[in-house]
């Protein structure tokens, strides 16, 4: 067995963890943070129940009380939830290594972008993790943090200078993965550094019978509201990679941020749903921000279709020497152990029928990834043109 073929079932099992831990997480997230829109006023006279909620559910009636301190005992059981974020971001974490820095020539450089080596592009990727996470949790605690509206200001801000910068630095891809990882670090160590710690001191005061500093409460809450605005925002940049008209696009750091302030814009709006408001003018505002992404989006630095329709025997020298060394069943290309996506292209019919994703994938230059096999413009507009002339196959 190689490392190749290994390292595949290691993508798709941590993927698939990825996948369960994060709905588990979001799953937890988004109830709580709808509970706590939809309280009222406690009725039973106890001071410190904050507020109340019934619900129906799977066939049972719950009936949940917060308190807004605390109760006056700890109870027995109380149940924490930390192991779905922890076990997200760990998933996540390895996924990004295993293919964003253990194959960075492929996936993080694009000479077209920055020519870098790869061991730095590596580098870069992670500082910017570590610093945005210190950037992000030091602007919180400092005098800013106490102003909610300033901070979300200042962070939207952040947010386009890290786009901005990871788009200039690395492949369109991987700058999205990047900023997805950097927003999704910053959730889990909101977990796992603030909320999760706070708790613990309030769960100690209570054991010596004193009342809990109500700082930690705050501090936790304005971190889980943090982190439910971001939820979408990561989504979209984590299926992004199916996308190549996002990530490939001259204004790519804009197009992330368009369409992650669509995702905040949506989230708004039912966080305020649950409040009882009805804004329907958010997810109208997040619909038009996509509909001027569509209209404005057509490729511009891929090439047109303008030209001449070459004759198939040329298309084929191209695609053999610019795609077969990967999309073969046997790719010759290090690091594949199988064709990408079952993509091959070695006959010409496997040319003819993956065309329409041939057109896509050339024309907004998501392949050849990095420009690896170094593709030349007129062989891509001669790629591009041969499809759109019904890629004959004379
Ligand atoms: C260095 C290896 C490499 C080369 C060279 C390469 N590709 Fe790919 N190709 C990939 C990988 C990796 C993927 C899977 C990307 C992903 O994970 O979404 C892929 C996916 C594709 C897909 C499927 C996209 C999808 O998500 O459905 C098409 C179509 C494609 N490539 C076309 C081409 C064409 C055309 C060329 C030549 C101009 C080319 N590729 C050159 C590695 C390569």
């Amino acid at each position: 067995m190689d490392v190749a073929y290994l390292s595949e079932w290691a993508n798709l099992l941590l993927r698939w963890l990825h996948l369960i831990t994060g709905i588990a997480w979001i799953g937890t997230s988004f109830y709580f943070i709808g509970l706590d829109s939809q309280l009222d006023p406690a009725k039973d006279g106890n001071p410190r129940v904050a507020g109340e909620q019934w619900s129906i559910h799977g066939g049972g009636f719950y009936h949940k009380q917060k308190y807004l301190l605390a109760p006056e005992r700890l109870p027995e059981k109380l149940h924490w939830f930390k192991w779905e974020a922890y076990w997200t971001w760990l998933s996540g974490f390895s996924l990004f290594v295993l293919i964003y820095w253990g194959q960075a020539s492929t996936y993080l450089v694009d000479p077209a972008v920055l020519d870098m080596p790869a061991w730095l592009a590596v580098l870069l990727s992670a500082a910017l993790l570590a610093g945005g996470w210190v950037g992000y949790d030091q602007l919180c605690r400092s005098k800013l943090g106490e102003n909610e509206a300033l901070l979300g200001a200042i962070g939207a801000a952040a947010l386009a200078v890290t786009a901005f910068v990871s788009c200039h630095l690395f492949g369109g891809r991987g700058a999205f993965l990047q900023v997805g990882a950097m927003t999704g670090t910053i959730m889990a160590a909101n977990v796992a550094m603030v909320i999760i710690p706070g708790q613990k001191k309030m769960v100690a005061a209570m054991q010596k019978g004193e009342l809990p500093d109500p700082k930690y409460g705050r501090w936790g809450k304005q971190r889980s509201v943090h982190n439910t605005y971001l939820t979408l925002p990561v989504i979209f940049i984590m299926i992004s990679p199916h996308y190549p008209m996002t990530f490939q696009s001259q204004w790519n750091w804009l197009v992330l941020l368009a369409i992650g302030l669509s995702g905040a814009l949506v989230r708004q709006y039912f966080v305020l749903r649950q409040k009882g408001a009805n804004p329907v003018w958010l997810p109208a505002a997040g619909a038009a921000v996509v509909a001027l992404l569509i209209v404005t989006g057509a490729p511009e630095r891929g090439t047109g279709s303008a030209g001449e329709a070459p004759a198939f025997a040329e298309v084929q020298t191209i695609v053999a020497s610019r795609c077969v060394a990967c999309h073969a069943a046997r790719p010759t290309m290090d690091g594949f152990a199988a064709p990408p996506k079952g993509v091959m292209m070695e006959t010409p019919q496997q040319i003819r029928r993956w065309a329409a994703g041939l057109r896509q994938q050339v024309q907004t230059e998501a392949m050849p990834p990095g420009n690896m096999t170094e593709i030349t413009p007129e062989e891509r507009a001669k790629l591009v043109a041969w499809v759109a002339a019904g890629a004959p196959a004379e």
